[in-house]
């Protein structure tokens, strides 16, 4: 399992601090919650707080785009060469376009669902998507607790996958912490994303390991 902690639930004032605490916890990747006060009922920060975040990470960048019309601002975040973009099925009518846009600025390109929409809706799409992030809270804050139905839809989620003899990489973002984090790689969830789980313990650098330790117990 690879663990992205999001500073989201980090001291906001500080974010350099968060990026030294995910390199110092071995985090696979920084998780990077853009949020627009439109999509989602709360504002966080946008393109050049991520561009700045980008030249003092020495860790790779997952950006998730919780923003209405997202094709906009595309190609600020794309500025910041990040390793991962991801936007919101519900966010976009042109969906194939976006990802295509996302691939050609370098990054790999996901596609968000929201704790009610389907799996379905991504039975055509599939082949085009690098990785799915899938949505275990309502998007807007941190802190919020898991809703473990989700789980069922990674594990349909890693069915359709598999059908299709595709790579996919499954991720699951809200509400993630040791007490679910091996659920979730049960369910053939790959990234993990912890916010509080990582930002609010007591050692933030020791609990990305934990973490890690805990998924390795339930997949083996
Ligand atoms: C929620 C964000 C999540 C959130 C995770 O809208 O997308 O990434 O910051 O925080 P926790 O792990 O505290 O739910
Ligand atoms: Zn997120």
């Amino acid at each position: 399992m690879r663990i992205a902690p999001s500073i989201l639930a980090a001291d906001l004032a500080d974010l350099a601090s968060a990026l030294t605490v995910c390199e110092r916890g071995g985090a696979d990747l920084v998780h990077l919650d853009v949020m627009d006060g439109h999509f989602v009922p709360n504002l966080t920060f946008g393109a050049p707080v991520v561009q700045a975040l980008a030249r003092r990470s020495a860790l790779p960048l997952d950006v998730h785009l919780m923003v209405s019309n997202p094709e906009a601002l595309l190609n600020e975040y794309l500025a910041a060469s990040p390793a991962m973009v991801s936007v919101h099925w519900e966010a976009t009518v042109h969906l194939d376009r976006v990802l295509a846009e996302i691939r050609a600025g370098g990054a790999e390109a996901g596609v968000v669902l929201n704790p009610a929409t389907p799996v379905d809706v991504l039975a055509d799409v599939l082949p085009v998507v690098d990785f799915v992030l899938l949505m275990a809270v309502n998007p807007g804050f941190a802190g919020q607790p898991f809703l473990p139905w989700v789980l069922d839809k990674a594990r349909r989620l890693r069915i359709m996958i598999e059908e299709r003899g595709l790579g996919t990489v499954v991720e699951l973002d809200g509400g993630i912490g040791c007490a679910n984090v091996g659920l979730a790689a049960a369910a053939g969830v790959d990234i993990a994303v912890a916010g509080s789980a990582v930002f609010a313990a007591a050692d933030p650098v020791a609990a990305i390991g934990e973490l890690r330790a805990r998924a390795a117990e339930q997949a083996a």
